[in-house]
């Protein structure tokens, strides 16, 4: 089954669920209940801000849980300065036991929402995570904070969990870029890559929004002082 297919039933399935239990009167099943409007949260929050269909084509189970050395945490679609999201956040999921994940994170919005001739922006990509555990995966993309243009407006960075239902996988033909490099990031196309590495569900994401802030001259600088 297309992953989407699987999203939508998994969503179909808790909802049912739900019902069956909110049926049978039993005050004891705040679970299923409780997992059933998180997944409606989700997607209503991904569908507000339109990451549904920009983005992904439905919505993840849950949000990931997002958070910056600064404090700064992600809400699905909270604002957040590029200064408090400049340095690699903690993520985390509901990882089932062994089980590796590929992690992207990517601005749809570039160079504005209006008219993004850029879409997307590949922000971070790392691939074989084993359950949570981001710095043991192949890390292809190396992460970068939010550089939206002046003058740009409010851009979405959305941050997207994908289950790799087959295990390990050889991602060594896949690019390599450093945090000094806009190289592969521009126009990039997540969709096509989870499609290429056959990944399957995209069980977790969040995203903020940010616009520029003084910190985005200090980023572009960054990005322009390498090759790799
Ligand atoms: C950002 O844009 C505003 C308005 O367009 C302008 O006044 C300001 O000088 C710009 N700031 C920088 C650092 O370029
Ligand atoms: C860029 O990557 C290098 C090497 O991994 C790291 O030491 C440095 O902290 C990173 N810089 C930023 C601003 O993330």
């Amino acid at each position: 089954m297309p992953r989407t297919t699987v999203t939508l039933v998994s969503i179909g399935l808790c909802l049912l669920l739900d019902g069956i239990w909110s049926a049978s009167g039993d005050v004891t099943s705040t679970v299923p209940t409780a997992t059933t409007s998180k997944m409606a949260e989700v997607q209503q929050v991904f569908e507000q801000h339109e990451v549904i269909p920009d983005v992904v084509d439905a919505a993840p189970k849950e949000f990931a849980r997002i958070s910056y050395p600064s404090g700064a945490t992600v809400e699905g679609g909270n604002e957040l300065r590029p200064t408090q999201v400049k340095d690699q956040p903690r993520v985390e999921w509901t990882a089932k036991p062994d089980t590796y994940y590929t992690l992207f994170m990517v601005d749809p919005d570039a160079p504005n929402r209006k008219e993004p001739k850029f879409r997307e922006i590949g922000h971070w990509l790392v691939g074989n995570i084993p359950g949570t555990k981001v710095e043991d995966g192949d890390h292809m993309y190396a992460f970068v904070g939010s550089g939206p243009p002046n003058g740009s407006g409010l851009h979405r960075y959305v941050f997207l969990v994908y289950e790799q239902p087959a295990g390990r996988i050889d991602f060594t033909q896949a690019p390599r870029v450093s945090n000094r490099s806009r190289n592969h990031r521009v126009n990039y196309k997540h969709r096509e890559f989870v499609k290429q590495y056959g990944l399957g569900e995209l069980v977790a994401g969040n995203f903020y929004q940010a616009q520029y802030d003084d910190y985005v001259p200090t980023l572009h600088a960054q990005l322009s002082s390498g090759t790799e």
